[in-house]
């Protein structure tokens, strides 16, 4: 078994009874999931895509993917939220903050902020650097992208003429409609879709994720099997069903006063999976003044940071620890022979062991503490349990999602920073707007 909820530290913190009172409403929630009833249904395509995906898209996929190995030296992924987070996670989760040193393609994320600085560092990266560029967004009208993709599209035709820029674009938008699907049939790009009924946060199984992940040099062959074995373990609702458990006890934890899942790892290399798990929950969940607020460590680095706090600061959270059994390449401790730092305890030893006693030692700490943990653990870092874990996260969400009764496919909050940024910034069919903000920020 490669992906498994451990429930043993939730201990004193959730009774057995606790915890099959509120199976039924697991079950309810899985009805909701499986019958298409809920609020939001017509964004359950994550549902099906390991089993059901356009196989002419995905070998068109690895066909761009060995080209772009073959012509560029460097691949700038265009995108934010949903549209960059689950690449961006899994290319770290695969090939660690280290991927662009070791690798001969190096692999930029633009257009998921505003800043120039930013900006300006990755068109100083490109400088002399075959380039190509794969922009995504579903909509097809996000600013950030939108502004981030004008710069690169005449980069690449001031460099290699319209023409031959046109074969270094891949846009991966809608199959119909919006400004970006307009371009790209326009200009003669070649395009990936993101598929209607599949929102953004859940899209990294679709050429969304897939394309810098193959670009990559992952095999999404495997990736899909992985979330393959995990779509048909938890299509049934049983009591044992581990990523229903991980449902359940997230709510029953919300509904005792938690405010805050702390997602912990004892890796560096699942930092960005924890940004995507955070967009996941915090969007999905976030909403009609409920929610647990999604925050992130990597231990043993934050315990020097933020484990005063979870120790001992305010007890408004639960940990939910993802524990990854073996790593890729174990280190061997050697014993000093002068041994002045005293460490000769830890020789004779791989590394990971020292690292596994850090982390039992801490969630006995944090436990102790009164943070109870919740342990999800994940056999070790390759593309088969990445996509178990991946389907895992989206299933767990969207019945969680329905337990605490919100429809966990829209985000209607995101929409109010947009239309003050625009009013701001002299969008037209913005006037009113424009005058009130002014007059609030006194100018
Ligand atoms: O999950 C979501 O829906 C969002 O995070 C979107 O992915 C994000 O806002 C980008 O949207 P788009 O792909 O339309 O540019």
């Amino acid at each position: 078994m490669s992906v498994t909820f451990n429930g043993k530290y939730l201990d004193g913190f959730v009774s057995a009874d606790e915890f099959s009172n509120i199976y039924p409403q697991v079950e309810t929630a899985h009805r909701i999931v499986t019958d298409k009833t809920g609020a939001g249904n017509d964004f359950l395509g994550w549902l099906n895509l390991p089993f059901d995906y356009d196989r002419e898209e995905f070998a068109r996929i690895k066909k761009a993917a060995e080209k772009i190995r073959g012509d560029s030296d460097v691949l700038v992924v265009i995108g934010i939220g949903g549209s960059y987070l689950g690449a961006r996670a899994a290319i770290q989760f695969l090939g660690s903050e280290f991927y662009n040193d070791l690798n001969p393609l190096k692999i930029y994320f633009a257009g998921n902020n505003i800043s120039p600085d930013y900006l300006n560092k990755i068109i100083k990266l490109c400088e002399g650097k075959r380039l190509s560029v794969n922009v995504i967004s579903k909509s097809g009208t996000t600013t950030e992208p939108a502004l981030a993709f004008r710069v690169f599209k005449k980069l690449l035709e001031d460099r290699y003429g319209k023409r031959e820029a046109a074969k270094r674009i891949y846009a991966t938008t809608d199959k119909a409609r919006g400004t970006l699907k307009t371009l790209a049939d326009r200009e003669g790009y070649e395009t990936f879709v993101v598929p209607d009924d599949v929102g953004g946060r859940y899209s990294v199984l679709t050429a969304v994720g897939l394309l810098p992940i193959a670009a990559a040099g992952f095999d999404i062959d495997k990736l899909m099997s992985g979330a393959r074995k995990a779509a048909e373990k938890y299509a049934v609702c049983t009591p044992d069903n581990d990523c229903y458990k991980y449902a359940r006890a997230r709510n029953i934890l919300m509904r005792k006063g938690k405010s805050v899942e702390l997602m912990a790892c004892y890796d560096p290399d699942w930092t960005m999976m924890n940004e995507w798990f955070k967009q996941l929950y915090g969007e999905s969940e976030g909403k009609d003044q409920k929610g647990l607020f999604p925050a992130s460590v990597i231990f043993s680095t934050d315990l020097h940071s933020m484990g005063q706090f979870v120790q001992d600061g305010a007890r408004i959270m639960f940990e939910t620890v993802v524990d990854i059994k073996s790593p890729n390449c174990d280190y061997y401790l050697e014993p000093d022979s002068e041994n002045a730092d005293g460490l000769n305890f830890l020789a004779n030893q791989n590394m990971s062991i020292v690292n596994n006693n850090a982390m039992r030692g801490t969630i006995l700490a944090h436990t102790s503490g009164n943070v109870p943990n919740i342990v999800i653990e994940l056999d070790k870092k390759d593309e088969e349990n990445l996509g178990e874990i991946i389907f895992f996260f989206e299933k767990a969400c969207a019945i969680s999602g329905y337990m605490n009764g919100v429809n966990p496919f829209n985000q209607p909050g995101v929409e109010a920073y947009k239309k003050n940024m625009f009013a701001l910034l002299g969008k037209p069919g913005y006037e009113s707007r424009r005058e009130e903000l002014l007059k609030k920020l006194g100018e």
